[in-house]
């Protein structure tokens, strides 16, 4: 067991080893069990962790802050435009003061080409744990959270478990792609066989992608990619289906917009789900484009674990924070 993680960034999800995530999930699970008992585990007493958002949450901010007073410490809800950062503030002045004020900095920054750049540079400045509330790239938190779900349903033991991460048609806007890119690096890595499922236009980015197929060789687990929404599904355990952006095929948002529009049929409904195992389960990060991404059927429905999936979002980070903040 890997125990070392005081005062390390998670910023990318290969970031903490195979052995650390292990560590993480001990703990969230410890932490979840701690508050079903009302057991007290304030491990970050006179702790502040600064949550940085240039973009908008309902499940980060929530769990982060609920995360930070439940083990005893203090979160800062702190908005980019209500800072001086369009004034001048540089990451590395962010990175710099911040990391006096603070003991941890969680950073949202979703802006396509730029946000991963600044969490970096926020990094290289600061004394504290930058902690990745989702970027252009990459979402930790909620693969983290998403792998807990999983093992809570599907057991620890999950080699040849089928995960299908699936392309959805969604039309309110072009949605980042870093949590199949999280979900692709993440899951080979605990055995199970991704197949991902996309629109030639909606690729992953090249980097990831060859990442990702380097850990499914190094952990022996499947990892195919095709083009046909309902033959994914086909025997599916694990289905994982959700928007995101043609960013990679086009950088212009118009035409993303308009290539989006080819792909409606690309919706999961009671149908498409059925194709998968009997005992399968939907998995979706929220918020969804309902009955336009997703039927409320299947949203609603007995295989659906969307609800458990969010509430993990909060043990999962409480876990990484007290290991890293402490
Ligand atoms: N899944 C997720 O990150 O939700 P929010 O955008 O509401 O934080």
């Amino acid at each position: 067991m890997q125990t070392d993680l005081r005062n390390r960034d998670l910023i990318g999800d290969l970031d903490f080893s195979k052995e650390e995530v292990e560590t993480v999930m001990d703990v969230a699970f410890d932490l979840k069990r701690k508050r079903a008992l009302g057991e007290s585990h304030a491990y970050l007493r006179d702790k502040v962790l600064a949550m940085l958002f240039f973009f908008s949450s309902t499940r980060t901010r929530g769990s982060f802050e609920a995360g930070m007073a439940q083990l005893g410490g203090h979160a800062a809800f702190i908005e980019s435009k209500t800072t001086q950062i369009a004034h001048g503030d540089t990451p590395k002045e962010i990175g710099e003061i911040f990391g006096r004020y603070f003991d941890g900095i969680a950073i949202r920054h979703v802006d396509w080409g730029v946000g991963n750049g600044y969490l970096n540079a926020v990094a290289k400045a600061s004394r504290v744990p930058i902690l990745n509330m989702q970027c252009d790239i990459y979402h930790p938190f909620q693969c983290l959270a998403d792998l807990m779900t999983i093992i809570e349903k599907k057991g620890r033991d999950l080699r040849r478990k089928k995960m299908v991460v699936s392309w959805a048609y969604a039309a309110s806007y072009q949605k980042p792609m870093s949590v199949p890119q999280s979900l692709v690096l993440q899951m080979p890595r605990f055995g199970m066989d991704v197949v991902l499922a996309h629109p030639p236009e909606f690729k992953l980015m090249p980097d990831i992608m060859e990442q990702a197929q380097e850990q499914a060789r190094k952990f022996g687990t499947g990892f195919e990619v095709v083009d046909d929404m309902e033959a994914a599904f086909k025997d599916a355990d694990i289905v994982y289906a959700k928007s995101w952006g043609a960013m990679v095929h086009t950088p212009d948002p118009e035409e993303g917009a308009k290539i989006i529009k080819k792909y409606e049929h690309w919706i999961t409904d009671e149908r498409k789900l059925a194709l998968a195992k009997p005992d399968a389960i939907y998995m979706h990060p929220l918020p969804a484009d309902r009955n336009i991404e997703v039927t409320d059927g299947v949203m609603d429905g007995p295989h659906s674990v969307v609800y458990d999936e969010a509430e993990n979002r909060m043990h999962a980070q409480k876990g990484v924070m007290a290991l890293t903040m402490r």
